[in-house]
């Protein structure tokens, strides 16, 4: 079959991309099988570092690199200790792109756009695009409440057009690109968003759900049985909105029973402990230091300690009891596994359908 033909925006041109097609930075996730098949199918792959060691994020950025000539980004949480060092390791290695979690920091911004890097933070309000852009930003993604992971309020369909109006877009291009998130995984979202006024989309839930990446087989089943109503939005998990299949562990944390919750969060701290070999001590004095420094509960502490190595258990070691499953909307609207390759040509194929229509609706 031969390639579907590029559809380039701002985007695109600015990456060095063929399609305007973002895999996100996925903690546990997007490590380097599933960012080097995306950059080889011609979307923009986006290695986690969160969940990474500086030694994990070298292996990692190398790895890529011996799997793809394109250009692939990492994504960084602006507030890790070693945040600095990361940012030299990416400027070392060549990487084409800066994508930050949470808010970034101005001074990190000048020196990858210094050395020549894109730098796109996510982003949930139109105030916040605005912020990082007069920071210097290339680009945002603004993801919208359906999307998985730690997530807010409103909808990707009243998110994007204010973020896009904040950047003096409306009728006319915004002043920097904006890639939409939240809910996407075909061709006729693409053509929407475009239509909103994006440069391009990128998705998490629909790449996690690809036969590229490392994902155990068995949790990739547990996600293509889901519909559209088996995410939840939990405060419960680590204190922050975040979007996750609902199991057991999650039904128990949102009962309302303060004992309830109390008792499942401790039980599963057990298990953990058993399955991280992590000493009680050492989990409490963390979960001390947690509480001293905000107004979360003990039921909250005992999960946000154990927040990444939840999402570990599930998302790695495929123990969907103990784990918790990070998960978009989406995820009932999807029922393959396909390769990267298959899912970015499929999409743009109908994208490409889609504005044939239009435009002779258009006439
Ligand atoms: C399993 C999973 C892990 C995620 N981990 C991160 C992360 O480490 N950093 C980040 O910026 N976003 C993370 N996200 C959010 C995604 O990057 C993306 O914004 C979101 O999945 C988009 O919504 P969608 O799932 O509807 O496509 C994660 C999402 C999922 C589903």
């Amino acid at each position: 079959m031969t390639a579907p033909a590029p559809l380039p925006t701002r985007f695109t041109e600015m990456v060095g991309i063929e399609y305007p097609i973002v895999q996100t930075g996925m903690g546990w996730v997007s490590g380097p099988s599933l960012t080097a098949a995306t950059a080889n199918a011609g979307g923009l792959g986006i290695l986690a570092s969160a969940t990474m060691t500086f030694d994990e994020l070298e292996f990692a950025i190398k790895k890529t690199k011996s799997l793809t000539a394109k250009p692939f980004g990492v994504n960084l949480r602006a507030d890790a200790t070693d945040a600095a060092e990361r940012v030299d390791l990416m400027i070392r290695e060549g990487v084409k792109v800066a994508s930050f979690a949470l808010a970034p920091k101005q001074e990190l911004i000048a020196k990858l756009k210094d050395n020549g890097l894109v730098v796109v933070p996510s982003i949930g309000a139109a105030k916040h695009a605005v912020k990082v852009a007069s920071w210097g930003a290339d680009a945002v993604i603004v993801q919208g409440g359906e999307g998985g992971g730690h997530t807010g309020p409103v909808a990707t369909t009243l998110l994007l057009p204010s973020v896009i109006d904040a950047l003096g877009g409306g009728d006319g291009p915004t002043s920097i690109p904006v890639i939409a998130a939240g809910g996407f995984f075909d061709g006729r979202g693409l053509v929407a968003a475009l239509a909103y006024g994006a440069d391009g989309v990128a998705m998490g839930t629909r790449f996690l759900l690809t036969s590229d990446s490392a994902v155990p087989d068995s949790v990739k089943q547990e996600y293509l049985q889901r519909g559209l109503n088996d995410t939840v939005v939990s405060l419960k998990v680590d204190g922050m909105p975040h979007r996750v299949l609902r199991t057991d562990l999650v039904n128990a944390l949102e009962s309302g029973s303060r004992v309830k919750a109390l008792v499942a969060a401790a039980r599963n701290a057990s298990e953990f402990k058993q399955l991280t070999g992590m000493r009680w001590t050492s989990m409490l004095r963390d979960g001390a230091a947690m509480k001293k420094s905000g107004e979360r509960t003990w039921q909250q502490i005992i999960m946000a300690g154990n927040t990444p190595m939840l999402l570990k258990a599930g998302l790695v070691d495929g123990n969907t009891d103990a784990g918790v499953l990070a998960s978009g909307q989406v995820v009932g609207m999807i029922d393959d596994l396909p390769s990267c390759q298959e899912l970015i040509d499929s999409i743009m194929t109908q994208a490409h359908a889609r504005l044939a229509a239009l435009g002779q609706i258009a006439g």
